[in-house]
């Protein structure tokens, strides 16, 4: 807190020199082996201090080595940004047992800190974390599910890396209710193997660090047109588009046209006219410049993952330019109509106008007075 304010009243001075200090240093921290590790570092100073991250090995004979973008096989990823203060994360992926050890960040503002000859006035000042890499533990899970009704799937944990505290699953973001058994064992059950209920399940085990294992349940595409029929006009771009929202995602997609009940295939930039655009979940075909004659009728998608296909059909129709021109004349026409209406009433109704009579509003309650007072008076007379 301390530093964070001084390196803002430094800031603000601007210019002037100030040494580089930390204001966020990395945490340390346990991880399973196969699972990754972020540290974070930021300093502020005036320069901008840089920063550099370094190694060492709990072996007691390793010498601290400097670690950089794409190190260690491309594990290493390193990720900074110098803008008002030095921001740096470094991130080391698919831990094994060697990674544990001392990891340090390391700032530093010196214009000779790189120098290999000259000795830098301010020294780097280091900050240090211990990551300790830990076996991952065992977990015997089912094997992936593709079919079936109340199916059970299940997880089970030995040597946990810490007591086990709870466990519960996990589908996406959500928390499912389990069966609470011994410990280390947890359950689920899937009343039916469908394209809404196939996913990747995570039995997660409450220890330090978190376990988890994942049983994939898997179902063949469900193809669904986004809208069964489309509408379009001569000349203009028509999009059909089909989605799926089961698991695994589709790979693969493909269009038809359905010509006399039999698929042909639609090949993507064929005729300048068809385009194929398709990511995990959706595809879409584009039709530039629809045809009245050629292009209407029944377009079929199909979708295929690792377990087979799905598919949809979505109808198109098109309508020639002048159909379209109708409701818009239509419109004008009622609007013509409408105009002519009012334009002959207001001509009738000029001749007929007689001034408004300003007092109009204020008249009932001249009267209403009047006749208070007039009361008054009967009354004051029969006094
Ligand atoms: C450290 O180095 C010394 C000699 O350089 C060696 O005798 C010793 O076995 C080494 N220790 C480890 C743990 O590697
Ligand atoms: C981590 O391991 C997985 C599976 O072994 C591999 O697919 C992935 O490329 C690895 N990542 C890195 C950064 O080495
Ligand atoms: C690097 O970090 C910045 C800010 O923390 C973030 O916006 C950016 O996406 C990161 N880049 C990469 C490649 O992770
Ligand atoms: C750990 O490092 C040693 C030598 O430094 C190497 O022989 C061994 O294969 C490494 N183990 C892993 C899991 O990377
Ligand atoms: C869990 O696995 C262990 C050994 O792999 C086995 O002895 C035990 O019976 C299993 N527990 C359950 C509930 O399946
Ligand atoms: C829990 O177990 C009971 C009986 O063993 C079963 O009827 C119920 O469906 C299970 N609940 C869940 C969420 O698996
Ligand atoms: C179809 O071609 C366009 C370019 O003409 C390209 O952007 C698109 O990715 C292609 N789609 C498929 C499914 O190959
Ligand atoms: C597929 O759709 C789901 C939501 O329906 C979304 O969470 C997921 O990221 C999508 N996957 C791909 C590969 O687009
Ligand atoms: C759907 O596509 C797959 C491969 O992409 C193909 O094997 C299958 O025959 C196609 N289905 C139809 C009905 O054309």
């Amino acid at each position: 807190m301390l530093l964070t304010l001084l390196g803002l009243v430094l800031g603000a001075l601007g210019g002037a020199a100030a040494a580089a200090g930390f204001i966020k240093s990395p945490l340390s921290q346990k991880q399973l082996t196969d699972d990754s590790v972020e540290l974070y570092c930021e300093a502020v100073g005036s320069p901008i201090p840089e920063i550099q991250w370094w190694y060492e090995g709990a072996d007691p004979n390793d010498t601290a080595i400097q670690l950089w973008d794409g190190a260690w096989q491309d594990r290493v990823k390193i990720n900074a940004t110098y803008k008002q203060h030095s921001t740096s994360t470094i991130s080391i992926a698919n831990l094994t047992l060697n990674d544990s050890g001392t990891y340090e960040c390391r700032a530093s503002n010196d214009p000779d800190r790189n120098h290999l000859s000259k000795s830098p006035k301010i020294k780097w000042i280091r900050s240090q974390a211990n990551v300790i890499v830990i076996e991952r533990p065992q977990i015997s899970s089912t094997p992936e599910v593709t079919s079936g009704s109340n199916v059970v799937i299940s997880c089970n944990i030995t040597d946990p890396p810490s007591p086990i505290k709870s466990h519960y699953w996990m589908k996406g973001e959500t928390r499912l209710d389990s069966n609470e058994t011994a410990l280390g064992f947890t359950s689920y059950m899937i009343a039916k193997v469908d394209p809404e209920s196939s996913g990747e399940y995570h039995c997660v085990f409450d220890t330090v660090p978190i376990s988890r294992a994942t049983v994939y349940v898997k179902v063949k595409p469900h193809v669904f047109a986004y809208k069964k029929s489309e509408h379009g006009n001569e000349k203009d771009t028509g999009v059909l588009t089909c989605k799926s929202h089961s698991y695994p995602p589709v790979t693969q997609w493909s269009w038809f046209k359905v010509v006399d009940n039999v698929p042909e295939p639609i090949v993507n930039g064929s005729e300048e006219r068809f385009f194929i655009k398709s990511e995990g979940n959706r595809t879409d075909l584009r039709i530039v410049s629809l045809d009245l004659e050629k292009d209407p009728g029944e377009y079929m998608c199909n979708g295929t993952n690792e377990l087979g296909e799905g598919s949809a059909v979505v109808s198109l129709r098109v309508r020639s330019r002048l159909a379209a021109l109708w409701p818009f004349l239509g419109i004008v026409a009622e609007v013509l109509v409408l105009v002519t209406i009012i334009f002959i009433y207001e001509k009738r109704r000029k001749p007929n106008e007689v001034p408004d009579d300003d007092d109009g509003g204020s008249a009932p309650l001249k009267s209403n007075a009047a006749n208070h007072k007039d009361k008054n008076i009967r009354q004051r007379n029969a006094n």
